[in-house]
């Protein structure tokens, strides 16, 4: 790997994100290409490296891919598309095969690698190292991706828009690095910007999780779907003051209770399966526990009682939910851990087939930002990472066009770019919005929070749109733009993102309220029941919202 100081103006491939899902791809692909790996903050910055539970794979000798297939279609709630889990399942096992030739060291039990068990999944097949699994995968992929020569890393790169050619072939992204935006061009452009969890106030992602791919993909025209599907983790650390630390599910997977308020395991009132029912009902049992049981439901938290646990199982599996409990004065050996729901997974996003294709030509999306198809209206429990090495495997059969060249580019220096007056503008809507889409688009949903939501954001659209900065990054692909003022970045970052995370809202609201029945990560208060007709997938292309055609029995109809 080289780093990049100089912006080259092409590339072969250029990779977007360097998560699992952009690590993978860039040392999938086939090794002549030049591969140029952008991604908006540090190389390890991402969702990946926080993954704790682990990676789901059936190669246990008393699990099957068939099993995992059934898993995961029970837990999609009626719209995963069967192919793709059967493409997932069956190729966990060379996945995991080659994450231990590489050096992943996934802890073992007598030699043998170790599996625990996680909500919704029938067998124990859960692969980890101890809680620091995304960890220890990212980091292995890191030392692959340094000494691959054909990578050029792009780091603290923000992608900020892509370009058609006249054939309608996505063919260019507009980066904005070290105080200048310019294009590069390249034959295939392949979204890993993971997923936007900070679109609610209340999320277990980083802060760059902000739906950037989405966004991107979306202003294009790509065909995106199911955006109204979220996940909410139930036991995100509550203390004021602290981020919404996820306490892994693996936690009650090893037998930890959740307690209500006076120590009642509330969960078996919602579910036979008490703390480990599916993630959405769990996170509905406490959210309506808080409600009929709190004073202050929205602030409120319940408690989750690791002393069934032997205290060395805690100390071999969970270390660094100790330590970070303990940073923040919660001894998890002495007292249970106050915890609530949050924001976690988008199981929507820019629609592919298995060659991680999307409906744009030269455009490939992988990771959280994709909808293959295997997530459904609900994600199964560690299949994520799984779907992230799985798919950007794919990208070995990459055969990309040849990149257009660009005439030699001209310096446009700007002196003064006057964007400092617009920062408390995009500060107000940046802080305002992830309010507004917890309580209206959160856990649980109704149409008219979500119609005033959705007036509320598209009079932040507008605002957005007559901006100064909007048409300031508007640049020519012959040119490189140059800002005098230092600041210039910082302010166009916050107008990116917030301009992204505000597209998104408008998208995920809509969608939301478009669906007007209950499934899987989707619960409408005004429409409680899972309804046959409603077994088709949301499908949004620009401000076109249609439904898929109906899904009978797993198959498409
Ligand atoms: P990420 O890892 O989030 O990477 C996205 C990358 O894109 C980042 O490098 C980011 O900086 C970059 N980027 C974003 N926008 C831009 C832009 N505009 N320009 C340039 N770069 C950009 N899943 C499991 O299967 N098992 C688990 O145990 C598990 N635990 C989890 C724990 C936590 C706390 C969280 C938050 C998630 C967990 N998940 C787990 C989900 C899983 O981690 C993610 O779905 C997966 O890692 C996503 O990988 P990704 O590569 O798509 O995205
Ligand atoms: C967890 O460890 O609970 C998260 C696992 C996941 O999101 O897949």
């Amino acid at each position: 790997m080289t780093s990049v100081t100089n912006l080259p103006t092409q590339f072969d491939v250029v990779v977007i994100g360097s998560g699992a899902a952009g690590l993978y791809a860039a040392l999938s692909l086939p090794g002549h290409l030049r591969v140029g790996l952008v991604t908006k903050a540090k190389l390890r910055t991402g969702s990946s490296k926080w993954a704790q539970g682990g990676i789901a794979a059936a190669i246990a000798p008393m699990d099957s891919p068939e099993l995992h297939l059934q898993d995961t279609l029970v837990a999609g709630a009626g719209l995963c598309d069967p192919l793709a889990v059967d493409f997932l399942v069956n190729n966990a096992r060379t996945a995991i095969d080659h994450l231990v030739e590489m050096g992943v060291a996934f802890d073992r039990k007598d030699g043998a690698l170790a599996m625990t068990l996680e909500a919704a999944h029938s067998r124990p097949r859960v692969l980890h190292s101890a809680d620091t699994t995304g960890k220890a995968i990212v980091m292995t992929l890191i030392e692959q991706v340094v000494a691959r020569p054909n990578i050029h890393l792009v780091a603290q790169a923000f992608a900020l828009q892509l370009r058609r050619d006249e054939a309608g072939r996505c063919q260019g992204v507009s980066v904005l690095y070290e105080n200048k935006i310019q294009w590069i061009n390249a034959g295939a452009i392949i979204l890993a910007t993971g997923g936007g969890g900070q679109i609610f106030a209340q999320t277990t992602n980083p802060t760059v999780s902000t739906g950037d791919g989405v966004a991107l993909a979306w202003r294009m025209g790509a065909q995106l779907r199911d955006l109204e599907f979220f996940q909410f983790h139930p036991t995100a650390l509550t203390v004021p003051g602290a981020p919404r630390f996820l306490i892994s599910e693996a936690v009650r997977g090893e037998g930890a209770h959740l307690l209500g308020l006076k120590g009642d395991r509330f969960a078996f009132d919602y579910h036979p399966d008490g703390e480990l029912a599916p993630r959405d009902v769990v996170s509905r049992a406490i959210f309506n526990y808080l409600a009929d049981n709190a004073d202050d439901p929205a602030n409120a938290n319940v408690y989750l009682d690791l002393s069934v646990i032997p205290e060395e199982k805690i100390r071999r599996r969970f270390p660094n939910i100790i330590r970070m409990c303990a940073e923040w004065g919660v001894d998890i050996f002495s007292e249970p851990i106050p915890i609530a729901p949050a924001a976690h997974y988008w199981m929507g996003g820019i629609v592919t087939d298995t060659d991680c294709q999307t409906s744009i030509p030269g455009l490939y999306a992988i990771g959280e930002t994709s909808s293959t198809g295997v997530h459904g209206a609900n994600r199964l429990a560690s299949n994520s990472l799984l779907e992230c090495l799985v798919f950007a495997a794919q990208l070995a059969e990459l055969q990309p066009k040849n990149p257009e060249s660009l005439p030699k580019k001209t310096v446009l220096q700007i002196e003064k770019s006057n964007t400092a007056q617009e920062f408390e503008q995009l500060q107000i809507i940046r802080e305002q919005l992830p309010k507004l889409l917890w309580q209206s688009a959160g856990i649980c949903r109704e149409q008219a929070v979500l119609d005033e939501a959705i007036a509320q954001v598209a009079d932040w659209q507008t605002q957005i749109k007559e901006l100064h900065i909007t048409q300031l990054i508007q640049v020519n692909p012959e040119q490189i733009i140059q800002f005098s003022d230092p600041n210039t970045e910082t302010h166009i970052r916050l107008y990116a993102e917030t301009q992204n995370l505000v597209d998104v809202a408008h998208l995920i609201l809509k969608s939301a309220a478009w669906r007007t029945e209950s499934r899987g990560g989707h619960y409408r208060t005004d429409h409680r029941e899972t309804l046959p007709e409603w077994q088709t997938h949301t499908l949004i292309e620009g401000e076109t919202f249609r439904r898929s055609p109906l899904i009978v029995d797993g198959e498409k109809g």
